[in-house]
C-alpha cells in the first residue's frame, strides 16, 4: 500500500464532504498528483442496499446493518481503493471503519470487539482526519441544507456518536493509529488550512 490513504470522519453535518473536496483540489494543485476521491457507503451493490436502509426504504436491524457496512467496505477496498493505492495514487475516503464503530456502537453497546472483528481485514489509513463539531452545530447545518433527515441524524443520536468518536480516537491513537482531531466548528477555509498542514508530511 503506497497511496497515501487519507480518511475523513465526523458527524453528519460536520463538513467532511466539503473538506474532502477542498483537500482534493489542494493536493492536485500543490503536488500535481491526480487524487481519487471516494466515500462509504460506496456506490457498489452493498452500498446501494445501505442507501435504501439510510433513507428508510428498507428496514434492517442493527446487526445486519453492521455486517453490511463491513461487507461494503471490503467490496469498496477491492474494487476501488487497493489497486489505486498500490499504483501510488492518493485516495481520499469520506467515512471508513471509524464510522462503523462510532455509529453502530450507538445501537450495539458493548459490541466493539465484534465490530472490530468484522473490520479486521480493512487496511489502516495513513491518516484519519476526525472533523469534530458539537451535535447541535451539525444538526443546524443539516436542517439548513436539507428537507429530509436520514436514519442517523437526530441530535441526541449525534451526541452519542460524537462521544463514541472522541473516545475511539483517543484509544486508537494510543495504539499508534494516526488520527488527528480537527476543530470543525470554524469557517470552512480555516478548517481547510489546518487540514493541509496535517496532510503535508504525507507528501514529503
Ligand atoms: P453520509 O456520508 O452522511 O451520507 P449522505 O451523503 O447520503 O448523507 O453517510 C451516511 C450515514 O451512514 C451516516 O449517517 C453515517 C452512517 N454510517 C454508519 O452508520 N456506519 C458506517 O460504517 C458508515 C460508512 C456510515
Amino acid at each position: 500500500m503506497k497511496g497515501p490513504f487519507i480518511v475523513f470522519e465526523g458527524l453528519d453535518g460536520a463538513g467532511t464532504t466539503t473538506q474532502l473536496g477542498l483537500l482534493q483540489a489542494w493536493i492536485e494543485r500543490t503536488y500535481g498528483r491526480r487524487v481519487y476521491a471516494t466515500r462509504e457507503p460506496s456506490g457498489g451493490p452493498v452500498g446501494a442496499l445501505l442507501q435504501q436502509a439510510l433513507r428508510r426504504r428498507v428496514t434492517l436491524d442493527a446487526k445486519t446493518l453492521a455486517l453490511l457496512f463491513a461487507a461494503d467496505r471490503i467490496d469498496h477496498l477491492n474494487t476501488e481503493v487497493l489497486d489505486r493505492l498500490d499504483a501510488g495514487i492518493p485516495v481520499l475516503c469520506d467515512r471508513y471503519y471509524l464510522s462503523s464503530y462510532a455509529y453502530q456502537l450507538r445501537d450495539l453497546p458493548n459490541r466493539i470487539e465484534w465490530l472490530e472483528s468484522l473490520n479486521a481485514e480493512a487496511v489502516r489509513p495513513d491518516l484519519t482526519l476526525l472533523v469534530d463539531a458539537p451535535a447541535e452545530v451539525c444538526m443546524e447545518r443539516i436542517l439548513a441544507s436539507r428537507w429530509t433527515t436520514e436514519l442517523f441524524e437526530e441530535t441526541e443520536r449525534l451526541r452519542a456518536v460524537r462521544e463514541n468518536y472522541l473516545a475511539l480516537a483517543q484509544q486508537r491513537m494510543s495504539k499508534q493509529e494516526k488520527i488527528d482531531i480537527i476543530d470543525g466548528n470554524r469557517l470552512p477555509e480555516t478548517v481547510h488550512t489546518d487540514i493541509c498542514e496535517r496532510v503535508r508530511p504525507l507528501f514529503k
